[in-house]
C-alpha cells in the first residue's frame, strides 16, 4: 500500500507545445483509453470532446512515469471531468466501461471499417451508415456510387491499413529525391510528419519539396508527378494546385487549418524486396503518400506545419493566438501587435518568436 505522501506528484506545463513528449509513453494504458474515445468523437462530428480527450492524452504522454493513483493527478491541466473518471475507471478496474461498450458499439465498428477506406471521412460514412451499410461487403452489393480516391482506397484497402515501416519510407523517399532531382536539379526533399518525429511506422509517408532559388518552385508539382507516373510508380493522385496568392482572407488567417500549398494526395506503388515478398507472392504494396511543394521563404514554417503532431500544431497555434496575439501557419507568422511578418529560415528562429523554448520533432509526440 502506497500513502499520498509517497505519491509522486507531477508538474506540467498546460500546453503540449511547452512539453517535451518522447514516445516512451509511460501511461500507454490511459492514453489509448482516451484516444480511442477521442477517435470516437472525431468520427462523430464532435470535435470540440475529440480535442478535450486528445489534451488529456497529450497530458498523461509528458508524465515522467506510470501513474498509479488518482492523487498524483491533483491541480494538473488538461484533465477534464469526463477525462478523469475514464482515467479513474482504468485505475481501478484496469478497464474503461465507456471505451469497451464504445469498442464493442456496432457504430464504431462500422466508423472504423468504412473510414479505414481512403477518401471516406466521418461524414460520408456516418451517410452509409444511416443506409445500413456497416462493412465493405455491403459497401459493394450497395452500389453506391464511389469518387475516384474511394475506388482507389477500397481497391488497395489491406495495403493502406497496413502500417508503413521506416525502411518503406526511406525507399520511397529514394523514389522521390530521385523524381525531384530529374526533374528540377537542385531541389531538396524533406521527411516530414511522423516519421520525422522518430516514429517506426506510419499511415503514410510525408515529404516537403522545395528549391533554395525563390520562385523555381513554382510548377514543380505537375513535373514531379509526370516523372513518378512514367516511371509507373503511382497507383493514385490527386494534385492540387497553390491558392495562397489568391487567398483574401490574408494568409496568416486561412478559413480552416488546411495550409494551400501545392499539394498531392498519392498512393505509391512500391516493389517489395525480396524479404519481404509474402505467400501471396505480391511482389509490390501500396503505400499512401503525401507531398507538398513550397517556396523557401516559407520552408521553415512549412516544416514546422507539416512535422506534428496534430495536437502539437494545434497546441502551438492557439498559444501563439491566446499567448502572444501571433497567428501561426504552415505559411508564416504574423505579430498582430506589430502589424507585420516575422521572417524565419529555421524551426528555432519560430520558437524563439514564440516565447517557447524550442522542442525538437522527436519531443514533439503530443
Ligand atoms: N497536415 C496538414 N494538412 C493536412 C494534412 C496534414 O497540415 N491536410 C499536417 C498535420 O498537421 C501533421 C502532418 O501534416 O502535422 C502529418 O499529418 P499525418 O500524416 O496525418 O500524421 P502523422 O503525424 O504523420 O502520423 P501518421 O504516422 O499516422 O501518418
Ligand atoms: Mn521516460
Ligand atoms: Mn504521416
Ligand atoms: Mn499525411
Amino acid at each position: 500500500q502506497i500513502s499520498e505522501a509517497e505519491v509522486a506528484l507531477f508538474s506540467v506545463s498546460s500546453y503540449a507545445c511547452q512539453r517535451r513528449t518522447t514516445l516512451d509513453n509511460h501511461n500507454s494504458n490511459l492514453t489509448d483509453a482516451l484516444s480511442l474515445l477521442a477517435e470516437n468523437a472525431e468520427l462523430s462530428n464532435e470535435d470540440g470532446r475529440g480535442v478535450a480527450f486528445r489534451r488529456a492524452a497529450a497530458l498523461l504522454k509528458a508524465l515522467p512515469t506510470q501513474v498509479i493513483s488518482m492523487s498524483q493527478l491533483r491541480g494538473l491541466p488538461c484533465l477534464g471531468e469526463h477525462s478523469l473518471r475514464v482515467i479513474k475507471d482504468v485505475l481501478e478496474n484496469g478497464v474503461s466501461s465507456e471505451v469497451e461498450s464504445t469498442k464493442q458499439s456496432k457504430r464504431y465498428k462500422a466508423l472504423k471499417i468504412l473510414t479505414g477506406i481512403f477518401g471516406v471521412g466521418a461524414k460520408t460514412a456516418d451517410r452509409w451508415i444511416r443506409e445500413g451499410i456497416y462493412n465493405l461487403e455491403q459497401l459493394r452489393d450497395s452500389g453506391q456510387t464511389l469518387n475516384r480516391a474511394q475506388k482507389a482506397g477500397l481497391e488497395h484497402y489491406d495495403d493502406l491499413n497496413e502500417p508503413v515501416t521506416k525502411a518503406e519510407a526511406d525507399a520511397i523517399g529514394e523514389i522521390v529525391q530521385k523524381a525531384v532531382n530529374s526533374v528540377l536539379p537542385g531541389s531538396e526533399v524533406a521527411l516530414t510528419g511522423g516519421f520525422r518525429r522518430g516514429k517506426l511506422t506510419g499511415h503514410d509517408v510525408d515529404f516537403l519539396i522545395t528549391h533554395p532559388e525563390e520562385g523555381k518552385e513554382v510548377g514543380l508539382m505537375p513535373k514531379v508527378v509526370a516523372w513518378l507516373e512514367s516511371q509507373g510508380f503511382l497507383l493514385y493522385q490527386k494534385t492540387t494546385r497553390n491558392s495562397y496568392l489568391e487567398s483574401k482572407d490574408g494568409p496568416a488567417r486561412p478559413a480552416s487549418n488546411m495550409d494551400r500549398f501545392e499539394r498531392c494526395f498519392s498512393i505509391f506503388k512500391l516493389t517489395k524486396r525480396k524479404e519481404q515478398e509474402t505467400a501471396s507472392h505480391k511482389i509490390w504494396r501500396a503505400v499512401r503518400v503525401d507531398l507538398v511543394v513550397s517556396p523557401i521563404s516559407q520552408f521553415a514554417f512549412a516544416v514546422l506545419g507539416w512535422t506534428g503532431s496534430k495536437l502539437f500544431e494545434r497546441e502551438l497555434r492557439r498559444w501563439a493566438g491566446h499567448e502572444k496575439n501571433m497567428s501561426l501557419s504552415s505559411h508564416a507568422l504574423f505579430d498582430n501587435t506589430q502589424n507585420k511578418y516575422l521572417r524565419a529560415t529555421s524551426e528555432e528562429e519560430i520558437f524563439a518568436y514564440l516565447g517557447l523554448e524550442y522542442i525538437p520533432p522527436s519531443e514533439r509526440n503530443a
